[in-house]
């Protein structure tokens, strides 16, 4: 981390008074058309309250009895519903993909049941539905909104033409623990990042208009701190000062709901004691009270169950273990009481709902507003209107050439160029490549974890993508990589074994270069899969080595879902492609970068350690009394660690050609604590190839009541450039940007000094400051 912003911290003295500001703008900021930081860019998507729509909703209010109210407040899986649920007038179903079944169902709801209400269909839509996209950590190394806003367009068009019409999706859980399996579903470890790609994302697959056959309602999950759980393992306990909620952890969710989300999903995890879906004060006060939110909450799968003590206890079945209610009933009135409007595969509030009312434990005013919000939900998507799908134009909408070549592009512009050395890359395809690794024939993994629809045979391989480009390629797998989870897994699973490496060195010494693929298997990451470990899986160092031993110039690709540790690939390779897992055009994806068609340009979303020890490291940590300074004894370092830095830091990444930013100006050196200004770089391509540049911009408060990031993230553009070619980038920024939420949840804006830091990763070193008055 820089060292500069110490002293900067030291040098100012200025009084100050805090000013609280009634933002009505994202503190997490946007993305504008031409450069990301400007809240302007936030209006929201969604229509105002409609009062024929709302008048509609009353009219139907009064027509329910409280047991189809109830019915309408759950939300079933594929494996649960029955005809007798869409009789009854069962709310939503998740999971069903096939449209024959999705319509005979929807008929049963709005043919058989008594007020004809239609079911809202849900998909984990994730990174594409049939037409996989990059993973969205992926896709947030790419720094381009558009790359995002692509996979979540494309996404609603293949989920809406099977009738789903609510994809659960973005995940928007802010992540600094690579150990967290969930990290690869999100934008990393920066809240202004994950901001930008989700805002994206909400208007991909909403448009403006979710009732449009081609779009549908994104749920933005998990609500909230959900990316943070202790020890990195999934579903475990958060705990966290308010200030850092709302500063680190809200702010994507606010923008997302700015933009428009339809609906939030709750998370399964405590967050400061209260299980998500159970916290009154993130559902009821700052979701729906304070920002205004007036979609509908829906829970996690079976998370109502989950917050009951164990052992389970009406009914004494089902999932327990929270320990903040009793039974079941003590779950559906803490959920319903605390926000969450709609259950998940559980039925505690189907169940006892109705006994919860006649006691008075749940108002029933409190019902009827979870009931209005998930109608008004229904007749924004137009269900009301056009309740079936299409079953004829389903399987014609899937995986069409718009969407593939998109992904392709998609998957290139994630990559990230972390070594290069001697200009190694891109490599010459008229030469003779050997395609070695567990990861350089598999189509499975290259979809990652939630890949939808998405086939395996549908994936172009890393092998096929460059024997399309260089038809001499040559392929050794060296050893397996199988997709198997534990207990069943063994050692062998993940490269294992060195009985293939004899053969692997054999190919790399019959070629001019060499392309290692390696890195994890897609069920290595995703749900519930954290790793105490994350360096590269079994021998695959060792393969590294016995293919350098062999004197031929090569190139390791790495796919994985997280940050690993890679101090030893570092120093055994001379040239690391990062590609995350690149999706259904992988192959094709690579072979574009590896040869030069692509030009890399993506940056990383996400600190990679050196050593796990290090977790979590993040370049917007607060700052010490005692920074880390390994010469020093009486400092925040660890004895074992000669650098107090990641491997690679957050928003790093090289390219082809070389680039120079320069002249940092702000358009005023004072400005108001309400007012705006204008900081503007020049950014020149400097080197011989046409390349993209991400440049960036970095702000710290040094002198702040709360101790304050030594950087925190306020804009970034992705640029095109040739050779030579210079470019003026600006970032607006103001209030919002330059304050914090203190710990009693208000948004103050100090005066004094703002320290301003641009460049092409979060070491930038161009500065200048601006004071606020
Ligand atoms: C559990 C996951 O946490 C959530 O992200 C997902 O949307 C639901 N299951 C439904 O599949």
């Amino acid at each position: 981390m820089p060292r500069n912003t110490r002293s900067a911290a030291t040098r100012r003295t200025a009084a100050r008074a805090a000013t609280a500001l009634a933002l009505v703008v994202a503190t997490g900021g946007g993305m504008a058309a031409s450069a990301v930081g400007d809240p302007t860019a936030l209006r929201p998507a969604r229509p105002a309250v409609d009062k024929g729509t709302e008048q509609r909703i009353s009219a139907l209010l009064a027509k329910m009895t409280l047991p189809e109210k109830l019915q309408q407040l759950q939300l079933l899986s594929d494996g649960q519903i029955t005809e007798v649920d869409a009789k009854a007038g069962v709310g939503s179903v998740f999971s069903l993909v096939d449209p024959v079944k999705i319509n005979a169902i929807q008929h049963v709801a709005v043919e058989q049941s008594r007020l004809h209400i239609p079911i809202l269909f849900a998909y984990d839509t994730i990174h594409g539905y049939r037409t996989v996209f990059p993973v969205p950590l992926g896709a947030a190394s790419s720094f381009d909104p558009a790359v995002a806003k692509a996979d979540a367009t494309f996404g609603a068009r293949e989920s809406a033409a099977v009738g789903i019409k609510q994809a659960y999706s973005p995940m928007l859980d802010v992540s600094r623990d690579p150990r967290w399996g969930r990290i690869v579903e999100g934008g990393g470890e920066d809240p202004f990042l994950n901001a930008a790609m989700g805002v994206a994302r909400v208007q991909g697959a909403q448009g403006t208009d979710y009732s449009q056959p081609d779009k549908v309602a994104s749920s933005i999950k998990h609500f909230v701190a959900y990316g943070q759980p202790e020890g990195g393992r999934d579903y475990n306990t958060t705990d966290m000062s308010i200030a850092r909620l709302r500063n680190v952890y809200l702010p994507p969710f606010k923008a997302a709901v700015e933009a428009g989300a339809a609906t939030v999903m709750c998370s399964f995890n405590a967050i400061n004691g209260n299980p998500g879906c159970g916290d009154a004060q993130t559902e009821t006060q700052i979701l729906k009270n304070e920002w205004g939110f007036d979609g509908f909450v829906e829970s996690d799968y079976t998370a109502l169950d989950e917050m009951r003590a164990c052992p389970p206890v009406q009914p004494d079945t089902g999932p327990c273990g929270h320990g903040v209610v009793a039974d079941g009933p003590g779950a559906a009135a803490r959920a319903l009481n605390s926000g969450t409007d709609s259950e998940m595969v559980s039925t505690n509030i189907r169940d006892y709902g109705a006994r919860l009312v006649a006691n008075g434990r749940v108002p029933i005013g409190r019902v009827d507003d979870a009931v209005r919000r998930i109608l008004r939900v229904k007749f924004r998507a137009g269900l009301f209107e056009h309740p079936y799908v299409d079953v004829s134009k389903a399987e014609s909408a899937q995986l069409l050439p718009d969407a593939v070549a998109a992904a392709r592009t998609a998957g290139s512009r994630s990559m990230v160029l972390l070594k290069n050395d001697k200009g190694l890359l891109p490599l010459d395809p008229a030469r003779k490549t050997a395609v070695i690794g567990p990861l350089a024939d598999d189509q499975h993994d290259m979809l990652g974890p939630w890949w939808g629809q998405g086939q395996d045979t549908d994936a172009v391989s890393v092998l096929t993508g460059i024997k399309a480009q260089s038809p001499a390629a040559t392929y050794a797998q060296a050893c397996p990589i199988a997709d198997v989870d534990p207990p069943a897994a063994t050692p062998l699973d993940v490269c294992g074994s060195t009985a293939g490496f004899d053969a692997a060195v054999a190919t790399a010494q019959a070629a001019d270069q060499v392309v290692l693929v390696l890195g994890e298997s897609r069920g290595m990451t995703g749900e519930a899969e954290s790793r105490s470990d994350i360096s590269l899986p079994g021998k695959q160092q060792e393969l590294i080595d016995r293919v350098k031993a062999t004197g031929k110039p090569f190139v390791v690709v790495l796919m994985n879902g997280r940050p690993l540790t890679l101090p030893d690939v570092a120093a055994s390779s001379p040239a690391i492609l990062e590609a995350w897992f690149p999706g259904v055009q992988a192959g094709n994806s690579v072979a574009d970068v590896l040869f030069g068609k692509v030009n890399p340009g993506g940056k990383l979303p996400v600190s990679f350690p050196q050593n796990v020890g290090q977790v979590p490291i993040y370049y917007a940590h607060e700052p010490t009394g005692r920074p880390c300074d390994v010469t020093q004894k009486y400092d925040s370092r660890y004895r074992d660690l000669t650098t107090c830095d990641p491997l690679y830091a957050f928003g790093y990444g090289l390219s082809y050609t070389t680039f120079d930013i320069s002249d940092l100006e702000v358009s005023s050196p004072t400005v108001a604590t309400t007012g705006k200004v204008t900081v503007t770089v020049d950014v020149r391509n400097t080197g011989a190839r046409t390349g993209d540049e991400v440049v960036q911009l970095y702000l710290h408060d040094p002198v702040a009541s709360l101790t304050q990031p030594v950087r925190r993230l306020r804009g970034f553009e992705r640029v095109t450039l040739a050779p030579g070619q210079s470019k003026k980038v600006s970032f607006t920024l103001g209030p919002q940007d330059f304050g914090y939420y203190d710990n009693a949840g208000t948004f103050v804006v100090e005066p004094g000094r703002i320290d301003l830091f641009a460049g092409n990763s979060s070491q930038a070193t161009l500065a200048s400051s601006v004071t606020l008055r």
